[in-house]
This record gives structure tokens, sequence and C-alpha cells, in this order.
């Protein structure tokens, strides 16, 4: 009898804190808060990894330590999406997943590129991550009353 009755109080707590909404994960910032202070700075690290001006590379990666930075900018951006798709933030449960499900891949895609160390491959990911920063923005941001900065349009 002992012995159930301790099994019992185990799944009624491992139960109640599955169900606590306390532990479970709710949003603090604004979608607009995650742009400005995370998915845009990293992003940009991920697109100064791979310029040409003239058909010279200004500013890219030179030691292991720039790489594994670029890799970690990539793979905070694909972190990023799941933010993104935190309950309450989602604008829907379809172009908005498709949407934020396309920039993580994209973002993961440039990690494997960084940790290769190979430029091109980082430029085209960077390519890839535009795309989908720009595709989401059409969907979802009405340019009357809102004007996203760089990366937007
Ligand atoms: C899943 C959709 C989605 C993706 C993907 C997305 N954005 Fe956004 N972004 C938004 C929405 C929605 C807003 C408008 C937020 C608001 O002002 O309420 C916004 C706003 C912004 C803003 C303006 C913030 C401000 O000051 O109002 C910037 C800058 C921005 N995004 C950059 C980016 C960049 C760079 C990327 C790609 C790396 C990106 N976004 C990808 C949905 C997205």
């Amino acid at each position: 009898m002992r012995s159930r009755f301790v099994l019992g109080a185990v799944v009624v707590a491992f139960a109640s804190g599955v169900g606590c909404s306390k532990t479970a994960l709710t949003p603090i910032a604004t979608v607009e808060q995650i742009m400005e202070t995370t998915v845009e700075p990293v992003s940009f690290k991920v697109f100064d990894a791979a310029v040409w001006e003239n058909g010279v590379q200004i500013g890219g990666p030179e030691t292991d330590e720039d790489w594994k930075m670029i890799e970690a900018n990539a793979v905070m951006l694909a972190e990023t999406g799941n933010l993104l798709l935190m309950g309450s933030q989602m604008k829907d449960q379809t172009g908005w997943v498709t949407r934020t499900q396309a920039m993580m891949d994209a973002a993961n895609e440039a990690a494997k590129a960084a940790a290769a160390k190979n430029t091109d491959a980082v430029f085209k990911a960077g390519a890839k991550i535009y795309e989908a920063c720009t595709g989401c923005h059409q969907q979802y941001i009405n340019p009357l009353t809102v004007q996203p900065r760089a990366g937007a349009n």
C-alpha cells in the first residue's frame, strides 16, 4: 500500500509540473524587440562575413575566432526562430511557421558554412536568410503602419 501511494504521488507531481503554466514558456519581449536586439544584429554579423567591393572582399573573417563568432551568430539567428515560434508571438499557425522555419534553415546553413570556413557558402546562405526576412515582412508587416529599417525591404 505504501509503495503504491508513493508512486501515485510521484506521478501527480510530474503531471502537475508539466501542466503548470509557471514553468511553460511565456514570451516576454515583443516581436519588434526581438527583431531589433537579436534578429537584426546577429543576421548582420553573418551578412558582413561575405561582402565584396569591386571584387575585393572587405571585412571578412580572418582568424579561427572570427569564424567561430560567425558560426555562433548564425546559430543564434536560428535559435531566435524558436522565440518567434513561442505561443502568442505567432501571428498564425501557417505562414508564420513556414517563414520562421525558412529563416532557421538558412541560418543553420550559414552556421555549417562558417564551420567549414567557406565564404561562398556563407554568402549563399546569407542570401537565403535575407529572402526569409523580406518574405516574412512582406506577408506580415503593414507598410502603412510600420517602417522596418535595413533588411526589411
Ligand atoms: C517570421 C516572420 C519574420 C521574420 C522571419 C523576420 N521578421 Fe523582422 N519583423 C517581423 C515583424 C512582424 C515585424 C514588425 C514588428 C512590429 O513592429 O510589431 C518585423 C520588424 C523588423 C524590424 C523593425 C523593427 C522595428 O524597429 O520596428 C527589423 C529591423 C527586422 N524586422 C529585421 C529582420 C531581419 C534582418 C530578418 C531576417 C534575418 C527578419 N527581420 C526576419 C517579422 C519577421
